[in-house]
């Protein structure tokens, strides 16, 4: 099971370890079980309040995988951070993106850092 450190400018970061069974939880579920103030707003995957940039943290695995829902896609592309190249490519290697929607992201075995917070991550 993995464990998940937020992190963001505002807040202290605070690491968790995602409780058994969480494959079906996505990270915006497991931030609110634990007090994470990641914003959202719709959590449907359709108003993008809820972006998070997450980067992995295991030292065997470079990217995070995991497919996009079709909304992920739809706002992730709205908010210009993946282009449709990207989500070729995507298709392709089932490599997800850095950025993600908390509430579409499911949690996976892989220990991860999700920066949320900063209105503008870059
Ligand atoms: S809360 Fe609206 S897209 Fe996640």
């Amino acid at each position: 099971m993995p464990n998940i450190t937020f992190t963001s400018p505002e807040h202290r970061d605070k690491t968790v370890y995602a409780p058994a069974g969480s494959h079906k939880e996505t990270i915006l579920k497991v931030a609110k079980e634990h007090h994470v103030p990641i914003e959202f707003s719709c959590e449907d995957g359709e108003c993008g309040t809820c972006l998070i940039k997450v980067t992995v943290i295991d030292q065997h695995k470079k990217k995070h995988a995991g497919h996009l829902t079709p909304k992920e896609r739809t706002v992730l592309k709205e908010l210009k951070k993946v282009s449709q190249d990207d989500l070729d490519r995507m298709d392709v290697d089932d490599l997800a993106p850095d950025y993600r929607l908390a509430c579409q992201c499911i949690v996976r075995d892989e220990d991860i850092l999700v920066e949320y917070g900063t209105g503008d991550l870059s």
